[in-house]
């Protein structure tokens, strides 16, 4: 079994990236993708590529069995009101939006649907996001279904929701944390004599050959560490000067700042 079409309300970043992904998967054709969208503007780009496109929500949700939810926590219940009319039993709804608790979500729905709680993050647009799933939904036929529509946009887990917080900040905010990692090897690069475009391309490569290292082989970070780490060497002067500073220390810190926040929310 898989999913035959698809509606998508709320077409903007991440709406967009996840209706992109899906048709350059192959996963579904364009022609089984929906979007409801209340800027003509956006209906058009989508429209040209073969997606049909609502102004209203409740027409766009009327025509899939699988709904994702991808508008801004302030629109969500204007939104599912509009919706919860199209909603029943054997329909799954899918929401990325922030904060929206399962069972608030089933409230919303209706107590109606099979709802699952997504947090992608922004590497969906490129088919690369870390996708954390939470869901009350006990068939699990339904829930590798939703797996297997966002292992099309990436790589996806199934976590309890009360990890929610914490999987927001490693793989959500953690793009934003890669990335001021990215931006200040870039800084250093260009101290140490190349342009912002090169120090750029090596960064990203490097941290990519990294992380693909990880994924692959599976191995502890040290144990890549140790490989390059030649005793007396330069690989860990530098460390040993990073942590000094506070490295891994700052990171972590940062990372409970950020999940006490979100807790808090
Ligand atoms: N960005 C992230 O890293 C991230 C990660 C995980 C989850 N999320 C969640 O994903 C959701 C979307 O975030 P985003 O960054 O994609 O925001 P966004 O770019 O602002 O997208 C929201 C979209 O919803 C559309 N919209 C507004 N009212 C609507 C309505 N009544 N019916 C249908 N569409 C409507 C907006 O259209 P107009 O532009 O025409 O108003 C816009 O295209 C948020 O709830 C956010 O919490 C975001």
């Amino acid at each position: 079994m898989k999913i035959n079409n698809l509606t998508v309300i709320g077409a903007g970043n991440m709406g967009g990236s996840i209706v992109n992904g899906i048709i350059k998967s192959g996963y579904l054709p364009a022609s089984s993708i929906f979007i409801g969208a209340p800027r003509e503007a956006t209906r058009m780009q989508f429209e040209s590529k073969g997606v049909k496109a609502y102004e209203d929500d409740r027409q766009a949700a009327k025509q899939s069995d699988t709904i994702i939810l991808a508008v801004k926590p302030s629109q969500t219940k204007m939104v599912m009101d509009i919706i919860r009319p199209e909603l029943s039993e054997d329909k799954i709804l899918i929401s990325i939006v922030s904060g929206l608790y399962l069972d608030k979500l089933y409230d919303l729905s209706g107590k109606k649907s099979k709802v699952f709680r997504l947090m992608p993050n922004t590497a969906i647009s490129i088919q690369e996001s870390m996708t954390c799933i939470a869901t009350n939904e006990k068939s699990e036929e339904t829930i590798s279904l939703v797996q297997e529509l966002f292992d099309q946009l990436g790589k996806t887990i199934v976590i309890p929701e009360d990890m929610m917080s914490s999987a927001t900040v490693l793989a959500s905010c953690g793009t934003a944390y890669a990335l001021r990692y990215a931006r200040a090897c870039m800084e250093g690069g260009i101290e140490m004599g190349f342009k912002a475009d090169m120090a750029q391309f090596m960064t990203a490569q490097t941290i990519k050959g990294a992380a693909q290292m990880l994924l692959e082989n599976g191995n502890h970070p040290e144990q890549e560490i140790d490989k390059v780490s030649t005793p007396k060497g330069i690989t860990i002067s530098g460390l040993n000067e990073m942590e000094h500073n506070g490295f891994s220390s700052s990171i972590i810190k940062g990372l409970i700042s950020a999940y006490n926040k979100a807790e808090k929310k």
